[in-house]
């Protein structure tokens, strides 16, 4: 890899493609060439980055010759066709759709967890799903400690998790009610706001979501623990950018609260936010355009034996996606 390599961002004009350049030029990464795509629509589009306008090309099978960097964050059917193209050219792949987390060689990386998983990539790197992100940067510094067997969790994720549409969704229907029109839904099979709803991705046979199920594969995955079983509920809140997840886990070890605080203040990328006897415990918005996730309302659980009950929040667009897809390139230079 040269010591400021050529870039190229997939998916530019959406909101992880933009927080991907935001993160790029925030933490200074070394850049010979960045190339800014999107769909022929954006084509032309002017985007400032740094000192430069730059100017967005549309995304052909042509567009990664000379690239070594590729950043994809424009939905999985992209990611299918065009990944594998860059890799062939040259380029490696730090892909944000779920198409290709869960193949054998296809490293999943959260840098912060697994980084030397990435060493062993043939071209495309994956990032894992927003919600696995934020619950595993809880998660896995008591899970090196007393080691997590089963998780129950219900998230409240944000609107950003389906992109600029999300948002726009969002925006529009508080809008629409607080001037009293009918409201319009197209992202989400119902009103998103002032309401929430405990569906994210598509029902599977077992009656879980896709969503749900990602959090058990990928979390076995990334923590290299093929017994951990998950029981998730996946649930979109009238929320801008940060997912919470409430999670339950119980361990093998009898885990304690104290030292479960110490462990996460100590692990990188997490802070510990719990003190409820002052009403300290984080929030979506405590997160929003921060790097590091939030751990609060840690508790011993008081239904399963050996358990931890807690509440751990990430800006779903940096940590969740753009910030994690940026640590992984820092990982390959
Ligand atoms: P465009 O804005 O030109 O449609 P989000 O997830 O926030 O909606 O963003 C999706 C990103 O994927 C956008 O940058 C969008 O570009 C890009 N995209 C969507 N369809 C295509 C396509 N057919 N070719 C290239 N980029 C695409």
């Amino acid at each position: 890899m040269p010591d400021k390599p050529n870039i190229a961002i997939a998916g530019i004009t959406g909101a992880v493609g933009q927080e991907m350049a935001r993160c790029l030029e925030q933490r200074n990464f070394p850049i010979g060439n960045l190339k800014l795509l999107a769909s022929a629509r954006s084509a032309g589009k002017k985007i400032q980055f740094k000192d430069q306008e730059l100017t967005v090309e549309e995304l052909t099978g042509d567009s990664f010759g000379n690239t070594d960097i590729a950043l994809f964050s424009a939905g999985g059917d992209i990611s299918r066709k065009y990944a594998p193209l860059a890799a062939e050219a040259g380029a490696t792949v730090i892909d944000n759709s779920s198409a290709f987390r869960m193949d054998d060689d296809v490293p999943l990386i959260v840098p912060e967890i697994n980084p030397n998983d990435a060493a062993c990539h043939k071209g495309i790197i994956a990032n894992p799903n927003c919600t696995t992100i934020v619950t595993l940067m809880g998660l896995n510094p008591l899970h090196r400690e007393w080691h997590a067997d089963k998780i129950i969790a219900s998230s409240y994720q944000a609107v950003s998790g389906s992109g600029a549409a999300g948002i726009l969704e969002l925006e529009t229907q508080v809008k629409a009610l607080t001037e009293g029109h009918p409201v319009q839904t197209s992202v989400y099979p119902h009103q998103i706001a002032f309401n929430v709803i405990p569906q994210v991705d598509v029902f599977l046979e077992n009656g879980y979501t896709k969503e749900e199920m990602k959090m058990e594969n990928e979390s076995r995955k990334i923590l290299d623990n093929k017994e951990l079983c998950a029981s998730v509920t996946c649930v979109r809140v009238p929320v801008y950018r940060s997912h919470s997840v409430s999670v339950t886990a119980q361990f093998r070890e009898k885990p304690d609260v104290e030292k479960a605080r110490a462990l996460i203040n100590a692990a990188p990328g997490v802070d510990v936010c719990d003190n409820p006897s002052e009403g300290l415990f984080p929030t979506p918005l405590d997160t929003t355009a921060k790097d590091n996730c939030l751990v609060g309302r840690i508790r011993q659980d008081i239904v399963l034996e050996n358990a931890l009950t807690f509440w751990v929040v990430g800006d779903q667009v940096r940590k969740g996606a753009a910030l994690n897809a940026v640590q992984i390139a820092e990982l390959l230079i």
